[in-house]
């Protein structure tokens, strides 16, 4: 399919809208509620002005940065999604594969289609796993104890999620896993993600599993688990941030889980900067929600994010071409950024600074 290649990620969005089920693509694209929160994380990013620089003769161009002690070739990482097989049978796999080729760290979510232990085998590229709490501690502390094992070097906790957002396309369609899909890294312990009569069987599957009691003290407990670095996912508010930090998080991820929790939610990029001067570099910042063009990471990092996390057109890319299409889907992306980098004559990331944004 060169010829026609996408020319960017908007492109994949359309072509992977017409290779997925209804199903499918409405649990991918959905926002909760009124998806205000949704379109507010990418017209906040289009908002912002780029004051861009001019004669730096920018010549030594180094898009590379330092993330809890690891050298990241560019500043992006994957989000974690769960169900990847829906968008094509290689899935996760096809997701670290494409990342591995690309540089880019792919955090894995605890409700992936592929275990733990095989994504871990698809590339030897470091990799993050996203924790969510289960009632069952036990197993929850097993999927740390699993990943650890498995060579996974960071814990990120989702915290934004107590029960899963009211996502309307989701309950219409009553929302399950088709047959041959399964949560697999808890599918022997837990019921499976199927049909509720109310609506989603997501949302079902969360009200009855997931812990929704949580508080900094789990934190604390998660620490207790593992050597690995925690960061916790979905802060948008400095007082939580600061707390992060007390509790000795390595990072902080500012997200409001790309609109699909709390509706009316202030957009990622709006909260980024208080956030971002409340840890005060004492931990690693880092943003997720409505990436979707390289000076959309400028942006980002001009406010104080150490990286960024890609979402939605990951799952794109997967839809329409498996691992090819997300490799398509990184390159586009990293080679905007360079060219966004250098046209506002930034040579390193410590040239993108706050005074570039107006
Ligand atoms: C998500 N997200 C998510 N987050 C998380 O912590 N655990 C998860 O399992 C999932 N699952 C998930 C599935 C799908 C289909 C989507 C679209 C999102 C949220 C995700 O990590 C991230 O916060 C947003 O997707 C970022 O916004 P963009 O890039 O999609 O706009
Ligand atoms: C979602 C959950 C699984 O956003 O995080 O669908």
């Amino acid at each position: 399919m060169d010829e026609a290649r996408p020319l960017n990620l908007y492109e994949y969005e359309a072509l992977a809208r017409e290779r997925l089920s209804a199903m499918a693509w409405d649990y991918y694209s959905s926002g909760a509620l009124d998806e205000i929160t949704l379109r507010a994380n990418r017209e906040a990013f289009d908002r912002i002005e780029l004051r861009f620089r001019v004669l730096r003769g920018a010549r030594e161009r180094d898009t590379s940065t330092t993330l809890l002690g690891r050298r990241h070739a560019w500043p992006l990482l994957v989000a974690p999604m769960a169900f990847a097989r829906l968008a094509h049978p290689d899935g996760e796999r096809a997701v670290a594969r494409a990342g591995a080729a690309n540089g880019v760290t792919m955090t894995l979510s605890t409700l992936s289609t592929t275990t733990l232990e095989d994504v871990a085998a698809a590339s030897d590229h470091p990799r993050w796993f996203q924790l969510y709490v289960f009632r069952d501690r036990d197993l929850t502390a097993e999927l740390v104890r699993r990943a650890e094992a498995a060579g996974y070097e960071a814990l990120v906790l989702t915290v934004d999620a107590p029960e899963l957002g009211r996502r309307e396309r989701d309950a219409r369609n009553r929302f399950a896993l088709p047959p041959g899909l399964e949560a697999a890294n808890i599918a022997a312990h837990l019921p499976p993600v199927t049909t509720d009569v109310g609506g989603s069987g997501l949302a079902r599957f969360f009200a009855t599993q997931i812990d929704p009691t949580l508080t900094w003290a789990d934190v604390d407990w998660l620490r207790s688990l593992t050597r690995l670095p925690v960061l916790v996912k979905g802060v948008v508010h400095q007082e939580d941030a600061r707390l992060a930090v007390e509790h000795g998080c390595a990072g902080v991820i500012v997200s409001n889980h790309g609109g699909r929790q709390l509706d009316t939610s202030i957009a990622a990029v709006r909260a980024l900067p208080a956030v971002a001067g409340a840890v005060e570099g004492r931990a690693a910042v880092l943003l997720d929600g409505g990436i979707r063009r390289g000076t959309d990471v400028v942006k980002a990092l001009a406010l104080g994010a150490d990286a960024v996390l890609l979402g939605r057109p990951v799952l794109w890319g997967l839809a329409v071409e498996g691992e090819a299409g997300v490799d398509h889907v990184l390159r586009l992306l990293r080679s905007e950024f360079e060219h966004a980098m250098l046209l506002c004559g930034a040579a390193t990331r410590g040239d993108l600074t706050a005074d570039l944004l107006a």
